[in-house]
């Protein structure tokens, strides 16, 4: 029992590339220092080599005995070096190096992360570029608002990639400082040169308290944040993909390859993909919860309650880096039925804030007032069964006298979304000058 409670290697194996990068920076540093001689560390330094070449051959041997993966890298060193691989620990302790291979690991995630959310955004730009001006609802409450067009709803899921990317970076730049050689918690007497192990490992610099080295976890917490801000994300454009697809809406069609059927009902195509997005965002958010529960009771320093920083970390990653895969897969492959969504955006009186403006504008009415005569024009587009654009100009008149025949001009959706010039509006005109900018800065 003692064996598998204490055991991480089932998980850290996934450190193996990092434990030996992080130890042959090590093992060159003890050289220049003259703390090692030149003969050991090239026996070393071999040795680290062939067990390289061993694991990516997946030939690493798991022993519970040997608890994680910084024991099974050494005792595989001895057995094939002999003594001189006991000298490679000298000035350093399991805690400076797990802290120093995990940094390194996360470092990694976010740069494939993030090159999967630049995928996602190219993704939605040539859609809302093919969609710059089609008419879709927008909706407050679920309920439709004002027409806009598909591709300023779907240019508002680039802006939140490109939040997401910035968490990420930010935490990558936090993330950049190199834990080695703070050896236990307290430092070493040995004469080590911090600043080229940090170097050696394209970290930004060494970091400055032993203590804090060896006890912190924020970089991981930084990164499950980020990761479930972007899970949250994904799950929001999961669910409208399912609303769109369900078929009182019928606004989009999903590909074969994103669907799935029914046991029973032949006729079913589920979204089951979207589905399952949305879903994994409760793991992406939960991960976060569970590493920072973990952590909030540890005093200074090292721990073992901190071996459990893994596993949430490499299945946030898992699971973001599929659901990521997934939705750029599904926003490039699915058709988007116009015809459905035009005669949505048309239906509850949608262009009635138009009619507002337009008394405003044109008759020099109070908005408030404006507000009130539009309702009344509602009222009667109601009773009537038609749309606003639809009552006669008596009709209209007979409600306010101010109102002549120019109004038509603003009430089809076309108008609508046509007038919305305001930066960040919804005109097709605003939406291809952002998908340009878009385009800039992700030099696409
Ligand atoms: N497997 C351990 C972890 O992941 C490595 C550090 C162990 N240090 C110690 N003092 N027991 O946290």
């Amino acid at each position: 029992m003692m064996r598998e409670i204490n055991a991480s290697i089932p998980f850290d194996k996934r450190l193996w590339r990092q434990d030996i990068a992080g130890s042959k920076a090590h093992a060159a540093m003890l050289r220049a220092q003259g703390i090692l001689s030149a003969d050991d560390v090239a026996a070393i330094l071999d040795g680290l080599a062939k067990i390289e070449a061993e694991y990516a051959g997946g030939g690493l041997v798991e022993d519970l005995a040997l608890e994680d993966i910084h024991m099974h890298v050494e005792t595989r060193l001895a057995e094939l070096i002999g003594p001189a691989a006991g000298r490679l620990h000298t000035a350093r302790s399991r805690n400076d190096q797990v802290a120093t291979d995990f940094r390194l690991w996360v470092r990694d995630a976010i740069d494939a992360i993030d090159a999967g959310l630049a995928s996602l955004q190219a993704a939605l730009l040539a859609r809302a570029e093919e969609h710059a001006e089609t008419i879709i609802p927008g909706f407050t409450h679920l309920q439709v608002a004002q027409p806009v067009t598909l591709g300023h709803h779907l240019m508002a899921y680039v802006e939140m990639a490109r939040r997401d990317r910035g968490r990420f970076r930010d935490a990558r730049a936090r993330l950049n400082e190199c834990p080695l050689g703070s050896a236990a918690l307290a430092g070493t007497s040995f004469p080590l040169d911090r600043q080229a192990t940090a170097a050696t490992l394209g970290f930004d610099r060494p970091t400055a308290n032993s203590l804090d080295s060896v006890s912190d976890r924020d970089f991981a917490l930084e990164f499950l944040s980020a990761a479930a801000l972007t899970g949250l994300h994904l799950s929001r454009l999961a669910e409208e993909i399912i609303i769109w697809a369900s078929q009182p809406y019928g606004f989009i069609a999903l590909p074969d390859a994103y669907s799935t059927g029914s046991s029973i009902m032949p006729q079913k195509r589920n979204p089951d993909a979207a589905e399952l997005v949305r879903g994994h965002s409760g793991r992406l958010l939960g991960a976060f919860q569970a590493l920072a529960v973990t952590m909030k009771g540890l005093p200074l320093a090292y721990s073992k309650d901190m071996q459990d920083d893994k596993e949430p970390v490499f299945q946030s990653y898992d699971t973001l880096a599929l659901c990521l895969a997934a939705m750029t897969g599904m926003v490039e492959t699915l058709t988007f039925r116009t015809d459905r969504m035009r005669a949505a955006a048309a239906s509850g009186f949608s262009t009635a804030t138009d009619l507002a403006d337009w008394l405003v504008r044109e008759g020099g009415v109070p908005f408030r007032e404006a507000h009130h005569i539009t309702g009344r024009a509602v009222k009667a587009a109601e009773a009537a069964g038609c749309d606003l654009a639809e009552l006669p100009l008596a009709t209209l008149q007979g409600i306010d006298a101010r109102i002549d025949e120019r109004v038509y001009g603003v009430l089809t959706v076309e108008a609508s979304v046509a007038s919305r010039t305001s930066y960040g509006g919804t005109s097709p005109a605003g939406v291809r000058a952002r998908i340009a900018d878009a385009k800039t800065e992700l030099g696409l």
